[in-house]
């Protein structure tokens, strides 16, 4: 059994309570958010004042995140969606073909960069500039711990969810280009990354032909799903967000209802190829 465990700070109260974000106290507050990253696999904050484009910026430097990413199939991305800070809006519009940005349907468990290798996209943040009427809840599912969870207990289960041809991921509405690779990959150096995912861009079924035990795998990994342990909820509120560990763990989004009388459901997102670091910038 790998020592390291996430779970007895996975979805506490306390992770539950999002960091004060302010250009005055960042420095604390980067923080508390790394500890939160590194431990919890997610780290939530909140703002009181400021353009939504300088705060995402704001935590993505102080946690030495880097730049932006775009994937290079929304680099001609139509409707305006991706700004010019790299974020992209996530909200339910009629002009949009995207499943996942433009909809409100319930977007099932997945990581965040389709068409990806696992773990390159390491961080993404979820910022909220409207939350919706109702529904719109973010869930998050420790896949990397889920993963060690099978393996302890079933270890011929683990080359199937490392082996090449488990997992094909597709860009669903848009190229339709299709990626095939494993759904779990240790580093060079030993770190565990997933891109684990059970949304409409996956296609197990491939997998479970040509995979021995991958089926098995897949209902041992969907078992840990639907336990409270190896996950959390959170509805995100004007002004809050999130930065997850993009190669740790899987976020989901229940589906959502907007208000014809208020703004509807907004969130800004923004990808990144680097994790964490440990302590802040100083910038
Ligand atoms: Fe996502």
């Amino acid at each position: 059994m790998n020592p390291r465990r996430w779970l007895p700070s996975f979805g506490t109260n306390d992770s539950l309570q999002p960091v004060l974000w302010d250009e005055a106290s960042a420095g604390a507050a980067a923080g508390e958010l790394m500890r939160r990253y590194h431990e919890c696999g997610y780290a939530l904050f909140v703002t009181k004042s400021g353009d939504s484009e300088s705060v995402i910026t704001s935590v993505s430097r102080k946690l030495g995140l880097g730049e932006t990413y775009i994937p290079a199939q929304y680099a001609n991305y139509p409707n305006g969606s991706f700004l010019v800070s790299g974020f992209n809006k996530v909200e339910a519009t009629a002009e949009s073909s995207h499943r996942g940005f433009s909809s409100a349907d319930a977007q099932e468990l997945h990581s965040d960069g389709t068409l990806e290798p696992v773990g390159r996209v390491a961080t993404s943040i979820l910022f909220c500039v409207y939350p919706a009427a109702e529904g719109g809840e973010t869930r998050i599912f420790d896949s990397v711990d889920a993963f060690e969870r099978v393996v302890s207990v079933s270890p011929e289960l683990r080359h199937s969810l490392l082996d090449a041809n488990a997992l094909s991921r597709r860009d669903v509405g848009r190229t339709e280009a299709t990626v095939v690779g494993p759904v779990f990959s240790f580093t060079a150096d030993g770190a565990l990354h997933s891109r684990f995912s059970m949304d409409n861009t996956s296609e197990w079924e491939k997998g479970f032909a040509k995979v021995k035990d991958l089926r098995r795998a897949y209902d041992a990994l969907l078992c840990l799903t639907r336990q409270p342990d190896f996950g959390t909820s959170v509805t995100l509120r004007s002004g809050w967000g999130i930065v997850l560990a993009n190669s740790k763990v899987s976020h989901a989004r229940t589906s959502f209802r907007n208000d014809p009388q208020s703004p509807p459901r907004l969130l800004l997102r923004g990808l990144f190829l680097r994790r964490a670091e440990r302590e802040p910038r100083r910038l």
